[in-house]
C-alpha cells in the first residue's frame, strides 16, 4: 500500500496521505516527507476526534496547505469561513489577527492558534487608542481597517477590508457616508494602490507589511532581464514602484485565480515564499520563479505545534464580548457584501488616469 518512495510507511498512514504527496512532492524531499506524513495523518485523526477545522492561509508551508487544511485561501475567504463553520473548534493556521477575526465573527466556537506569538508587522503599527485620535482629528469620515489589525482597532472601526476587497470597501464608505474622503488604514502600500483605482481621496497611516516591503523595482527589473516572457504578480502591500513594474496586483487569492485561468508559461509570485509552492501543486504545466520574501511569523506555524494544539487544545484565542461587539459589526459589515469584482490589470487601471495622491496621518 506504502507508496513510491516510502516503503516503509505504515498502510494507513500511506493511505491517507498519498494525494497528499501527489500536490508536494514536487517542493518536499522524500525525506522530510517522511516526517510529515505520520504528523499529518495524527492531526487529520485528532480533527475528526476534537470536531475541528484547520482554516489555512495560503502562506503556510505546502505540507499544511495541501496535509490538514480543510478551508484554504486568502484573508477574506478564512473569515467567510470561519463566520459559516459547523465545527465546534477552528484552528487557525495562519497569524493571530485572523484568529481574533475567527473568534469575533464565531464567539461561540473554541479558536485556537498553534502559536500564539505568530503576529504581524501591520498589526503590530498601531493600537485603538491611535485610532481614536484619528476619529478626532478627521470627524465624520468612515474609518476603514485592513483585517490585518487587531480587535481593539477593529473595535474602532467603521468597516474592515482586506487586499481582495479594499477599493470596492472604500467606495462603499464613501457612499454610505456621502464623502469624498475615507480613511483606510494601517498599510500606506495598500492605501496608495486603493488610491490609484479609485476617485475617493485616501487618508493613509505609515504602515508596512515586513515581508513586502523589501521588494523594490530593480527585483522587477532583474527578473524581466532573465525572464522575458515570464508575467508578474506582486500583492497589493508591495511598494508602489513594485505594483507600476508588475502586469497584475491583487491578494494572494487572486494570483492563484490568475495562474490557474491564464496558465502563463513563467509566472514570478512577489509575496511570500509558500505562495508559490501551494498554487504548483494545484496547476500543472506553469513555472515558478523567485524571488520570494519569508513571513517569519507566518513560518512559526508548524505541523507540530498544529498537533500540539489539537492534543492540548492550546493556545486559545479570546476577544472581550464588549470589545468583540463592537469589531463584529465591522467585520460582518465587509462579509456581507457581495464578492469583489475580478480584478483589472494594474498597469491598465493606472493608465485610465487616476492620480495616486494620500494624505498621510
Ligand atoms: P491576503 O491573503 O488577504 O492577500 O493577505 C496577505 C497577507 O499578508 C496576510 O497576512
Ligand atoms: Fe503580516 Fe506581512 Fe506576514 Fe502578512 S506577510 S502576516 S501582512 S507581516
Amino acid at each position: 500500500m506504502a507508496y513510491g518512495e516510502f516503503p516503509d510507511l505504515d498502510d494507513a498512514i500511506a493511505r491517507s496521505t498519498a494525494d497528499a504527496w501527489e500536490k508536494v512532492k514536487g517542493r518536499v524531499t522524500p525525506l522530510e516527507w517522511a516526517l510529515h506524513a505520520p504528523l499529518i495523518a495524527e492531526i487529520n485523526a485528532l480533527k475528526k476526534q476534537r470536531d475541528a477545522v484547520i482554516l489555512a492561509h495560503n502562506y503556510m508551508t505546502p505540507d499544511i496547505f495541501h496535509g490538514v487544511g480543510d478551508f484554504v485561501g486568502d484573508s477574506l475567504a478564512l473569515a467567510k469561513e470561519a463566520a459559516r463553520s459547523e465545527a465546534r473548534v477552528i484552528v487557525q493556521a495562519g497569524v493571530h489577527f485572523m484568529a481574533e477575526t475567527s473568534k469575533i465573527l464565531s464567539p461561540d466556537k473554541t479558536v485556537l492558534i498553534p502559536d500564539p506569538l505568530a503576529g504581524c508587522s501591520l498589526a503590530a503599527s498601531i493600537t485603538g487608542a491611535d485610532v481614536r485620535l484619528i476619529k478626532q482629528r478627521y470627524p465624520g469620515l468612515p474609518v476603514v481597517t485592513y483585517v490585518n489589525t487587531t480587535a481593539d482597532v477593529k473595535a474602532e472601526t467603521d468597516i474592515c477590508c482586506t487586499s481582495a476587497n479594499a477599493v470596492q470597501v472604500v467606495e462603499w464608505a464613501a457612499r454610505e457616508w456621502g464623502v469624498d474622503r475615507v480613511i483606510l488604514i494601517p498599510d500606506e502600500y495598500l492605501a496608495r494602490n486603493v488610491a490609484a483605482q479609485t476617485d475617493v481621496k485616501i487618508i493613509a497611516w505609515q504602515g508596512r507589511c515586513e515581508v513586502h516591503e523589501r521588494f523594490d523595482a530593480a527585483d522587477i527589473a532583474e527578473m524581466r532581464q532573465a525572464y522575458p516572457g515570464a508575467e508578474i504578480l506582486a500583492h497589493p502591500e508591495c511598494p508602489e514602484e513594485v505594483l507600476n513594474a508588475a502586469d497584475f496586483a491583487g491578494s494572494t487569492a487572486a494570483m492563484a485565480d490568475y495562474v490557474e485561468t491564464r496558465r502563463p508559461q513563467q509566472v514570478v509570485l512577489i509575496t511570500e515564499c509558500s505562495m508559490a509552492a501551494n498554487v504548483a501543486g494545484d496547476v500543472e504545466g506553469v513555472e515558478f520563479i523567485g524571488p520570494c520574501n519569508l513571513c517569519p511569523h507566518m513560518k512559526r506555524i508548524t505541523l507540530t505545534n498544529i498537533r500540539d494544539c489539537l492534543l492540548n487544545m492550546q493556545f486559545e484565542v479570546t476577544v472581550p464580548e464588549d470589545m468583540a461587539e463592537r469589531a463584529r459589526q465591522a467585520v460582518q459589515r465587509m462579509v456581507d457584501l457581495p464578492p469583489p469584482p475580478v480584478p483589472a490589470r494594474y498597469d491598465l487601471v493606472r493608465a485610465r488616469g487616476h492620480s495616486v495622491q494620500v494624505e498621510l496621518i
